[in-house]
């Protein structure tokens, strides 16, 4: 077993003491094996965004503990943080986060630039991504000339150039048409299985929560029921996704 994130007793309180406090966290236990493709699905409220957002290192928790490839996140100082964010950590996220006066190479660069690569290796690195994804011919475009679901590729060349440990997302399909969306799904579960990409995805929409090996569904703050696809097939998993909606 080769375990690359685990969760121990994570919970996360929003508010300052005193003030009107919220548990949005109540206790969360999970880990994630090298190579697993798993969604987190839950309504909306249940807290998917912000246990996403403290695994990715982009919040911290109130109490528990993170593991990420060995790394327990609460030993990091900010400067480590960062830096660790650099390397291990990529994320997609529902409105694709591009920088609009970045073109398409330079957004899918930027993770390697940040970590002082040399220029010739960007290169080699984002032309290699960008041809997995089938975007070289749109590199030299702007975000604003390309369509939304090109523009969820490029945010995921973006968070794959610099090789991290997971790939996290945030509701990746959540503002793509079907077709688009099936595209990213299909693109994801390829990473998954050739490469061994390591993929987290949030996700309400129980079409996108079929592609993954398994489910974790989230409610009042803690993972209550787990689906494992198995052999199953993808149809088959989405009636069973779907039936475990029903049951709330
Ligand atoms: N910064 C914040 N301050 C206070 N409360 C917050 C904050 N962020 C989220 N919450 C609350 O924590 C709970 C969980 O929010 P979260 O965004 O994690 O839900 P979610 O499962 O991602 O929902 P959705 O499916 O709508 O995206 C919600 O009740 C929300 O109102
Ligand atoms: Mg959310």
């Amino acid at each position: 077993m080769n375990e690359i994130l685990k969760a121990e007793a994570i919970t996360k309180t929003y508010g300052a003491r005193g003030a009107k406090q919220y548990q949005a966290l109540k206790g969360i236990y999970f880990s994630l094996q090298k190579g697993e493709f798993v969604g987190i699905m839950g309504a909306s409220g249940s807290g998917k965004t912000t246990l996403l957002n403290i695994l990715s290192t982009l919040d911290v928790p109130t109490s528990g503990k993170v593991v990420i490839n060995q790394h327990d996140l609460s030993s990091l100082n900010k400067k480590q943080l960062a830096d660790f964010r650099g390397r291990e950590i990529g994320f997609i996220f529902q409105d694709f986060n591009l920088l609009e006066n970045l073109t398409n190479r330079e957004n899918i660069a930027l993770p390697l630039a940040l970590q002082n690569v040399k220029a010739a290796e960007i290169n080699e690195k984002v032309n290699a991504i960008a041809k997995r994804l089938g975007i070289d011919s749109i590199l030299t475009k702007y975000p604003a000339e390309i369509s939304g679901g090109q523009k969820q590729r490029v945010a995921a060349a973006r968070a794959l150039v610099h090789n991290p440990a997971i790939l996290f997302g945030d509701e990746p399909t959540g503002a793509l048409d079907s077709t688009a969306a099936t595209e990213l799904l299909t693109t994801m579960e390829k990473l998954n299985q050739e490469d061994q990409v390591t993929i987290l995805m949030v996700t309400h929409d129980p079409y996108s929560a079929s592609y993954a090996q398994r489910i974790l569904f989230i409610k009042d703050g803690k993972i209550g029921r787990e689906l494992e696809k198995g052999q199953a097939s993808r149809a088959d998993f989405y009636q069973e996704i779907i039936g475990e909606l029903g049951r709330n």
